[in-house]
């Protein structure tokens, strides 16, 4: 009676695990079959019902019925298991033929273009290019330009303070607001004559439409034996041609810097991509005040000196016609700005 029970039992979970048709099935006969609950052990509760005589043979006839139903479920699992797995490699196969993929070419933010080619056009012209720390000294800032320590002219300049006790020789620390700092640290290695453009990162307290608190300026030196006016007006002449075109003019306003007499501010005649006619500032420029050749210890008897110095955003979106309606844009690294160029 028993045994023709196992006997069933064991075809029926042959059956089943052949028609199941996935994981879940599987492991649902594993259940109903070997479970604790399930039929094989409802069969092993009767073997005590069995004779004395047959219960070894029987006991033996259930364990191999036991084993011969696991294997079933192994192998059908182990199958089910590599044809998820071979789906998955034929899904994932890797055509080697496919072309490949590109990476997007990225290329130089518009302010480094536009600093190479403020460098070359000066080197061109014999300018050394040097660069001094961003972190500076109130010294190079200010005290050695002519602007001594609470002089209002120092209101123009919005410095970042650095957090640091001052220096008994060089003052307090601050981030440079302009690249004459760098003007006042040349004049200062005193290695005359001296022809130099400084083309550096600056900064100011103020952020706005048209302001943001690092810009790039850079800052023309020529020092040397009877320069005059002449001279100066010839160097800002040769850069605006060499920058915005050969058809463009250059023109002088008196003004008022510390560290310049006469001073000037500079401007550059327009033309139809600047959107109007006439002229537009650019910067400022002049003849070096002698007290700042003295504060360097050089003779202003024997050296004059000549000065310019401008920003070079502003410069660069002269030029290309840029009629931007926030300055900030060149900084917040939007592909869909940043690709157009
Ligand atoms: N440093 C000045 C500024 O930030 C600009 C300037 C004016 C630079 C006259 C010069 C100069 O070298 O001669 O506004």
């Amino acid at each position: 009676m028993i045994e023709e029970s196992l006997r069933s039992l064991l075809n029926r979970a042959r059956k089943a695990v052949t028609d199941a048709k996935n994981m879940s099935d599987i492991d649902a006969l594993d259940i109903a079959f070997l479970g604790r609950k399930g039929e094989l052990a409802d069969l092993m509760k009767q073997m005590s019902s069995a004779k004395s005589e047959d219960r070894p043979k029987l006991g033996a006839m259930a364990n191999e019925v036991k084993t011969e139903i696991e294997k079933l479920i192994s192998l059908k699992r182990d199958s089910f298991a590599m044809s998820g797995l071979q789906k998955q490699l034929d899904q994932e196969r890797e055509d080697v033929t496919e072309p490949g993929i590109k990476p997007a070419q990225g290329h130089l933010h518009l302010m480094n273009h536009a600093i190479r080619d403020i460098e070359k056009i000066f080197t061109d012209a014999g300018f050394v290019r040097v660069r001094y720390p961003e972190v500076e000294w109130d010294k190079y800032a200010f005290e050695n330009l002519n602007m001594p320590a609470d002089h209002p002219a120092r209101d123009e300049w919005e410095t970042f303070f650095v957090d640091t006790p001052p220096d008994a020789k060089n003052g307090k620390m601050i981030l440079t607001p302009h690249a004459t700092s760098g003007t006042a640290r040349i004049l200062s290695e005193k290695d005359l004559p001296i022809r130099a453009i400084n083309i550096s990162k600056t900064y100011r307290r103020q952020i706005d439409l048209t302001h943001v608190p690092m810009f790039h300026q850079f800052d023309g030196l020529i020092v040397d034996k009877g320069l005059n006016l002449t001279h100066l007006l010839g160097i800002l002449d040769y850069f605006v041609k060499s920058f915005f075109g050969p058809d463009r003019k250059v023109r002088v306003r008196p003004y008022h810097f510390r560290f310049t007499e006469p001073s000037f501010e500079v401007d550059i005649s327009t033309d139809s991509k600047m959107g109007k006619n006439g002229w537009l500032e650019l910067g400022g420029a002049g003849m070096l005040h002698p007290n700042v050749l003295k504060a360097a210890g050089i003779d202003p008897e024997v050296y004059t000196g000549l000065a310019f110095g401008w920003g070079v955003e502003r410069t660069y979106m002269m030029r290309e016609g840029l009629h931007m309606d926030d300055i900030r844009t060149l900084y917040k690294n939007d592909l869909r700005f940043l690709n157009q160029f």
